[in-house]
């Protein structure tokens, strides 16, 4: 039985800054931000947003009228709302989905949408008339002037997996590594992620080579086997860096097809920022949308979250990927959105909804948002 992605929506805020004009704001020199870093735009979350309401506008995307077939809901994200509640739970009456269904949320920094990507695979394994709803949303945020500040974004990616895998067949070739490592975290009473930022780098890299290693010694695979290699992007540099590992132990002629393929898959991630784990599958979708790929052709994803686990994993493109993503409709999704001043972006970077407050409907420019936060409870509308 094939099994694989149905479905993919996407869903960046608004709102964001250009990264030129932050570069400047921060005494910076813009070519550090635009081409050592390599970001464009950095997307800006309202007040009334955070990982349930764009998890919810990524999934609304997706979902067909009959949704009685979803049998599990996982939200990977680590911009949690609750300690305890699952984000996933406010989506089964946001997004009118059936009860008979396993419903929670994962987090492992930028890697706990990997996690569901692979559970739910197991679980169309098991239950082939079933579908899965995977959903990665997070607000990558360090705080106003801090090195990784040019680092952040904000969005979701939604999933459907299933026996349909209308855009990329999943082929159960996985290899994986878990450490503890101290390069990246965020305490319970933090808002913004706490990074020791080149160490963080070199773990990821290191990640990166381990795995590839791996992966060639488990399924006797080379670079030629693949048309892109795909991966997790806090920033655009980064997967570039982890990919000239490559120079000079594959065919230089492969190496540059490589790098050319990679170049598709960071194009969305320019114009919004750091999804965290929603980064690697924000730059699947930049690549299948931008790049000349064809059906059949084989792709490696590299996923990777700090504290650290990483997966390096392979797929295959479908037939027919094309019809069935919605290119149109994200391409204006990213150019509809509206520029803010850095001084309006460190207004709402330190503002939020306090207990007892309610959000006027009128200022609310998606379909979902948080509409009070009433007995410490956060209460969510769609519009
Ligand atoms: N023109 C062109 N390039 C320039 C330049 C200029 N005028 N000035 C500097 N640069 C280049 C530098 O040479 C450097 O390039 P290389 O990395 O290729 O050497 C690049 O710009 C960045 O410069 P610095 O290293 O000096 O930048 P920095 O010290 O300000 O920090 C950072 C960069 C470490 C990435 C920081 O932004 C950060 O801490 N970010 C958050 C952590 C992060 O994203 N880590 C990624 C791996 S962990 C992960 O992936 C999980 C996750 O999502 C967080």
């Amino acid at each position: 039985m094939d099994i694989g992605i149905e479905k993919i929506g996407f869903y960046t805020p608004k709102n964001y800054i250009d990264i030129v004009e932050l570069a400047k704001a921060r005494n910076q020199e813009p070519d550090k931000f635009t081409i050592g870093i390599g970001q464009s735009k950095q997307a800006v979350p309202a007040e009334y947003e955070d990982a349930v309401t764009m998890a919810a506008e990524a999934a609304e995307q997706i979902l067909s009228d009959n949704r009685t077939d979803i049998g599990l809901v996982i939200v990977g994200t680590e911009s949690s709302v609750d300690e305890s509640k699952a984000s996933a739970l406010f989506l089964m009456d946001l997004l009118n989905l059936p009860e008979d269904a396993r419903a929670f949320e994962i987090k492992e920094a930028c890697y706990g949408a990997t996690a569901g990507v692979q559970m739910a695979y197991n679980f169309i394994a098991n239950n082939p008339d079933k579908k899965a709803l995977v959903i990665a949303s997070d607000i990558a945020r360090y705080g106003i002037n801090t090195p990784g500040e040019v680092t952040q974004g904000a969005g979701a990616v939604a999933m459907l997996i299933s026996n349909q895998p209308e855009i990329l067949k999943l082929e159960n070739k996985s290899v994986y590594m878990s450490c503890n490592v101290g390069d990246f975290w965020r305490p319970t009473f933090s808002k913004t992620a706490f990074a020791r930022g080149k160490f963080s780098n070199q773990i990821y890299i290191e990640f990166f080579q381990t795995l590839w290693e791996k992966y060639q010694a488990k399924y006797q695979a080379t670079a030629e086997d693949f048309k892109a290699m795909l991966f997790h992007i806090p920033y655009t540099k980064m997967g570039a860096k982890a990919m000239r590992t490559l120079e000079g132990n594959i065919p230089d002629a492969t190496y540059a097809e490589l790098k050319n393929q990679y170049q598709e898959s960071i194009k969305f991630g320019r114009e919004v920022g750091n999804l965290y784990t929603g980064s690697l599958y924000l730059g699947l979708l930049s690549y299948l949308i931008n790049s000349d790929v064809k059906a059949g052709e084989e792709l490696l994803l590299f996923s990777y979250g700090s504290g650290a686990v990483g997966e390096l994993y392979s797929a295959k493109v479908a037939k027919n990927f094309k019809d069935n993503l919605n290119s149109e409709e994200i391409k204006q999704t990213l150019e509809q959105r509206q520029q803010i001043s850095i001084a309006d972006y460190e207004k709402i970077f330190s503002k939020s909804i306090k207990n007892g407050e309610k959000v006027d409907p009128a200022e609310v420019t998606g379909k979902f948002y948080l509409s009070e936060i009433k007995e410490n409870e956060r209460l969510y509308s769609k519009k």
